[in-house]
């Protein structure tokens, strides 16, 4: 049994270090080991990351489904998921006349989306409202696939409906054609309808007489609105925003596709290689994945899930842990004046795994002796599941592989953080730098769209606005675009939305 180091002299060491580090670099880098070392030691802190492994981005993609600001910075969707529409969900339809919609049509989940489309209007606006009568099934396309730009948003639905990806269609000549092809497959799939993402979701029902039923259908004033309509669709838009997302569309993500499952899509893995996340494209996926991909739609349904895992909740547990708290800590040593603090941090997020064995030998050096910590850490969620291993579909075994992970990467980063903090004393600056590039990595890592936000916050009479598709089209594929308060109200203070 190692001896153990008096928990108030570690304490003691934090009030001996105040200064701030003032450009000094980080003096240890983890390792990347060569390919072939990798299964040597399991609980290496020093290891990386693979960079060929999505787990990281599949982890982030399914906690961001549904939601809007996740898929406005990542607009090339790459996972296709199957979902209901409970009984009760309404339906809005908006058209500039009073004839009843024959063939497949666009449907929203929110008045205020389908009230655009009968703007253009010289003297008509017609609000049809459907009410679902029994489940609709439906395919939901993540990323904002209804923009129609030829650089990923369109991907995936071009594979279903064209069987390649044909950038030159994402156009507003081709969607009727793109809708009837959608609708063809889904009577094929037993699909009632398909969902995409603009401002806000949309339904594109396929049939409007089958599963749902007239609540009204109605001539609506035209006068203009104040809000002008142009904010009132953006305010409502804020609604779907984040977590949870649009509630009324129910996933079973336990049969999702996913285009970053390298064992699905291969042939993607060398065409991401050095790019970056926005560069991610379906476009160039193999023959032989796609119709490994139809394969999958073709089967989802016919092996229900049994392993009776929550798997939002799963994602959602892991970012309400890390969050938040990474954030304080980022920005804790960018003000890098409070070293005590950051440990404390470290310490509370590590909390649950900090054995008391394991402490520091006096003899070497090194962080080994830390390694029990982080396979507590990093097993904890999903260790149960190797019981499960027979019950798990294969998405859900993707699912298990992204928050195993991702889960992993955030302890070992923690824990390497906090077992230097306990070894090296705090001696001098270098270690709050080393940690800053640590947790600035590791978040960039994660990329998750919870640290996305207005700061401030808005005032009561403004939106929280992340300019994108389609009012500021300026900013697509502006990455480092950050959300901005935008009055609801005149006077207005982002003029480039007034248009109607
Ligand atoms: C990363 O993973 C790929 C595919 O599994 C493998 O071929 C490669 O050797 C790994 N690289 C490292 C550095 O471990
Ligand atoms: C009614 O409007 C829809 C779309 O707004 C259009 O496709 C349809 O042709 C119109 N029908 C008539 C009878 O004008
Ligand atoms: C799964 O968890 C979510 C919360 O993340 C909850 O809204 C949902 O109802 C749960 N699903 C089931 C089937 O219990």
């Amino acid at each position: 049994m190692a001896s153990t180091l008096p928990f108030t002299f570690i304490i003691y060491v934090f009030f001996l270090v105040s200064q701030c580090p003032t450009g000094i670099l980080a003096a240890q880098n983890p390792l990347i080991l060569p390919a072939g070392e990798t299964g040597a030691d399991d609980w290496n802190l020093e290891i990386l990351p693979n960079i060929t492994s999505t787990g990281n981005i599949v982890f982030d993609t399914v906690s961001s489904l549904l939601q809007h600001w996740p898929n406005v910075r990542h607009h090339s969707g790459h996972t296709i998921v199957p979902a209901t529409l409970p009984v009760g969900t309404l339906l809005y339809h908006g058209r500039n006349n009073g004839s009843f919609p024959a063939s497949p049509e666009w449907a929203s989940t929110d008045p205020e989306f389908a009230r655009l489309f009968c703007v253009d209007a010289a003297d008509e606006c017609w609000l049809l409202t459907l009410v679902v009568t029994r489940p609709l099934r439906a395919l939901y396309f993540d990323g904002n696939s209804a923009i129609k730009m030829p650089d990923g948003p369109m991907d995936t639905q071009d594979l279903l409906v064209w069987g390649e990806v044909l950038p030159e269609r994402a156009t507003l000549e081709w969607e009727y054609e793109r809708l009837r092809g959608l609708c063809d497959l889904g009577r094929e799939l037993g699909l009632d309808a398909f969902i995409r993402m603009n401002l806000k979701f949309e339904v594109m029902l396929c049939d409007f007489t089958d599963g749902v039923e007239i609540a009204s259908f109605s001539k609506l004033e035209t006068e203009p609105t104040f809000p002008h309509h142009g904010y009132s669709f953006i305010q409502s838009s804020t609604w779907h925003d984040r977590p949870p997302g649009e509630t009324r569309i129910q996933l079973d993500l336990s049969h999702l596709i996913s285009l970053y499952d390298v064992a699905l899509a291969p042939s993607l893995v060398s065409q991401r290689l050095g790019k970056q996340r926005h560069e991610h494209r379906v476009l160039g996926i193999a023959a032989e994945d796609i119709d490994a991909v139809m394969h999958r739609l073709r089967t989802m349904q016919k092996s229900p899930s049994e392993s009776g895992i929550n798997w939002s909740s799963l994602f959602q547990v892991i970012i309400d842990r890390y969050a938040q708290r990474l954030e304080v800590l980022q920005s804790t040593l960018k003000s890098c004046d409070d070293h005590k603090r950051a440990f404390r941090i470290l310490r509370t997020m590590l909390m649950p795994y900090l054995l008391h064995f394991a402490v520091p030998p006096h003899t070497t050096a090194g962080n080994s002796w830390a390694a029990p910590i982080f396979r507590q850490c990093a097993q904890t969620h999903t260790s149960f599941m190797s019981s499960l291993e027979s019950k798990l579909t294969a998405s859900e075994r993707l699912l298990r592989n992204a928050v195993e992970e991702t889960n992993r990467e955030i302890c070992r980063t923690l824990v390497r953080m906090w077992a230097s903090g306990v070894v090296e004393r705090l001696s001098g600056p270098a270690l709050l730098a080393e940690w800053k590039t640590d947790v600035d990595r590791l978040m960039a890592w994660l990329d998750w769209s919870a640290w996305t936000t207005c700061r401030p916050s808005c005032a009561i009479d403004e939106s929280c606005y992340l300019p994108g598709a389609p009012f500021s089209m300026d900013e697509w594929n502006n990455t480092s675009v950050q959300p901005k308060c935008v009055r609801v109200f005149e006077p207005y203070t982002y003029t480039d939305l007034l248009w109607g």
